[in-house]
């Protein structure tokens, strides 16, 4: 199978050339870059080196039904409106990295991301790709939007709390800690070393735009209203999420059946992982431990004198956050085994 990927020279781009070269199942056919037409994928991204002959080169979206089977976007929000609509119409699949198709109202791009969608009618082609929750949806979909490392490692730690009644949906916060690639690779004056080394900056205390996502997710899988506070913290990591989210118990529901609430909602989840061991070192997920994997690990205590749970989640936000959920949606959406080329540890130690 042929598969392209526009906005290659990205962070996100990156990850997806290094996982589309090492799948068995599928060729790289092009890699579009403005940038850096013309130029081998190793300038930019030198871990490629030896790997490929493939150069960037510009996007055509007339030449795309004839260049691959599956695309890869991988642009910023607001960047794929232009030719999406010919793309969709073109007979290739479509796997979406941005926010652009991920919300199914399009009334919340105007709430959370201030600007009227200007492509409405094709929110509900795209089915919202986070395999652990809508694996069988994705199976049959032509057009996949990849959802957000934030939103996707909060949902992930949520969803059976939701799910099964066990916490109180109606006031849920989640601390959330990333690293810069998260970012993207176009420098800012808060990327900028000098400003960015060393920090644990407060960077979005409520009103983070994944908090639709999650919002969306959340109230799909439940009958009760859902109330998510997040707040993003800048933190000095190149990879990696935390998210720690607090959520009030009211029942006398005990740790072990919060366990197999977990266990029975991922039982078909390969990439998902429990983190409880009661002592060392390794006893709730490390953002450290999955760089360069596609696993999300979670694992929670249970405060009981505060009647709470304290759930922690963890991914690569490259990976499990971004290019590997992307192939772990096109392993689906082409019929491979779910987990072909992303079947690997990440690097410890790091
Ligand atoms: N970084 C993460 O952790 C992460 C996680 C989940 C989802 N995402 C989403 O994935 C997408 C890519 O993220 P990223 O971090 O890889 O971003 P990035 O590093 O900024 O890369 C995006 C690439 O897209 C190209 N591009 C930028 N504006 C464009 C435009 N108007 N038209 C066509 N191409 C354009 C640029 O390449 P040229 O200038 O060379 O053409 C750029 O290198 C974003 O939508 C992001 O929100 C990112």
């Amino acid at each position: 199978m042929k598969v392209g990927v526009i906005g290659a020279s990205g962070f996100v781009g990156g990850e997806l050339l290094r996982l589309i070269i090492n799948h068995p199942e599928v060729e790289l056919s092009f890699a579009t870059s403005r940038q850096y037409d013309g130029q081998f994928l190793y300038k930019i991204h030198p871990n490629l080196k030896g790997f490929t002959d493939v150069k960037f080169s510009l996007f055509d979206s007339s030449k795309v039904a004839d260049q691959c089977d599956l695309l890869f976007t991988a642009v910023p929000h607001g960047s794929s409106y232009e030719f999406m609509n010919e793309l969709v119409n073109s007979g290739v699949k479509i796997v979406d990295l941005s926010a652009d198709y991920r919300l199914s109202n399009p009334d919340m791009y105007d709430k959370w991301y201030g600007f009227t969608h200007p492509l409405p009618d094709l929110l509900n082609s795209f089915t919202f790709g986070l395999p652990e929750l809508h694996r069988d949806s994705i199976k049959s979909s032509k057009f996949t939007s990849t959802p957000g490392c934030t939103a996707l490692t909060s949902i992930l730690a949520l969803a059976p709390l939701i799910q099964n009644k066990i916490i109180d949906s109606n006031n849920i916060i989640i601390d959330s800690k990333v690293g810069s690639s998260g970012a993207g690779v176009k420098p800012t004056i808060g990327s900028h070393h000098a400003n960015r080394y060393g920090v644990i900056r407060p960077f979005k205390p409520y009103a983070h735009r994944h908090t639709a996502e999650i919002d969306q997710e959340l109230s799909n899988l439940s009958e009760n209203s859902v109330n998510v506070s997040l707040s993003v913290h800048s933190v000095n990591l190149v990879r990696g999420i935390l998210c720690t989210s607090y959520a009030s118990i009211d029942s006398d529901i005990t740790e072990v059946e919060v366990w197999k609430a977990y266990r029975k909602f991922y039982s078909d989840s390969p990439f998902i992982r429990f983190i409880g061991d009661k002592k060392g070192l390794y006893r709730y997920p490390d953002p450290k431990l999955l760089i360069g994997s596609n696993f999300c690990d979670i694992g929670f205590a249970y405060d009981k004198s505060a009647s709470r749970l304290v759930v922690m989640s963890s991914s690569d936000n490259l990976i499990k956050g971004a290019a590997g959920t992307a192939i772990q949606n096109m392993n689906l959406m082409s019929g491979f085994d779910e987990t072909i080329g992303l079947w690997t540890p990440g690097i410890h130690p790091m």
